[in-house]
């Protein structure tokens, strides 16, 4: 078992967890959500062992991550952060070989993880290329890579039972981010424990076998999918209108544009500004950019 017991986090001046707990057994995929800023990350650095809580606990298996030699954590479990940076010009193939720092490599058939960890996210054929000239969404399978090469050269030593994912799916393409789901199901099913942080409601509701919504530091809603997936309660926590359909069997959990208005809160009464005339009521391009609202 993977827990956050009672945690709180102090980062800078701001309290931004506060009493939080989770706990994830081996075998199960957890989808952990919510709005910007709302400290899922923060929770899965503590999770990791990257930062160790104020108050309150994290424990594998029963012992503080905090006491675990790097050797044993670097093999219970690994981490996809959410903006990995290359760090050097490596190899897609080097890069890879990064998830085998700290293990013990001698049990370990290195090159047969690589090349499996290539087909699975896709980049079979990339090994020799330079990791920096890949596309954004290359790369970022170059890291899910690495991070599987980890899993499992962990679980070829007896260990390796959590998988920590900061966003996964972000800069990837539809078909892709299917691959990354489907893959973290299967080793949700090969007997890891699987924590991923994801802004598609519907990818974690249809994959994920709970849910824990977060708010402000705090968990807002945990449960099954169908459970935690519920209009209102959605709308609250991102403070959007939200809908919520199960089309053959798939729940679909979407803003719900119908509701939404388009124009807030780059609207001209928003801003202060004056409609040009002519201009379409809905204008969310050019116009909206130079209103220094493109980053909503
Ligand atoms: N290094 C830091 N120093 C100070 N405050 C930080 C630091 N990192 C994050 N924070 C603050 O902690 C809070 C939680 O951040 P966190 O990165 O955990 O959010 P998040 O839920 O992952 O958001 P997002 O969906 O945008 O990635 C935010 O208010 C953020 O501004
Ligand atoms: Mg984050």
């Amino acid at each position: 078992m993977l827990e956050a017991r009672g945690v709180d986090l102090q980062r800078g001046h701001r309290r931004v967890l506060a009493g939080v707990d989770l706990a994830v057994s081996p075998g199960e995929f957890v989808a952990l959500c919510g709005p910007n800023g709302a400290g899922k990350s923060s929770l899965l650095a503590v999770l990791s062992g990257e930062l160790l809580p104020g108050a309150g606990a994290a424990l594998i298996g029963g012992r503080p991550i905090a006491s675990l030699p790097a050797a044993v954590l670097a093999a219970e479990r690994a981490v996809l952060e959410q903006a990995p940076s290359l760090g050097a010009p490596f190899t897609v193939a080097a890069l890879l070989g990064l998830g085998l720092a700290c293990l013990d490599r001698v049990r370990i058939d290195e090159g047969g993880l690589i090349d499996r960890a290539l087909a699975a996210t896709g980049l079979a054929g990339y090994a020799a290329r330079p990791a920096d000239r890949l596309s954004g969404g290359e790369q970022a399978r170059a890291h899910l890579a690495r991070v599987l090469v980890q899993l499992w050269a962990g679980r070829a030593t007896g260990r390796g039972r959590f998988l920590l994912l900061d966003e996964p799916t972000a800069s990837l393409d539809l078909s892709h981010q299917l691959m990354v789901m489907r893959t973290a199901r299967a080793e949700a099913q090969a007997g890891a424990g699987v924590v991923a942080v994801l802004h598609d409601l519907t990818l974690a509701a249809n994959f994920a076998d709970r849910v824990i919504m977060m708010s402000h530091g705090r968990v807002a809603a945990a449960g099954r999918p169908e459970e935690v997936m519920e209009p209102e309660l959605l709308a609250s926590i991102y403070d959007a209108p939200v809908r919520v359909e199960r089309v053959q069997g798939a729940l679909h959990v979407l803003p719900d544009l119908g509701k939404a208005s388009l124009q807030q809160p780059c609207s001209p009464s928003a801003t202060g500004a004056q409609q040009a005339p002519g201009r379409p009521a809905v204008d969310i391009g050019v116009s909206a950019l130079a209103d220094g609202c493109g980053n909503r």
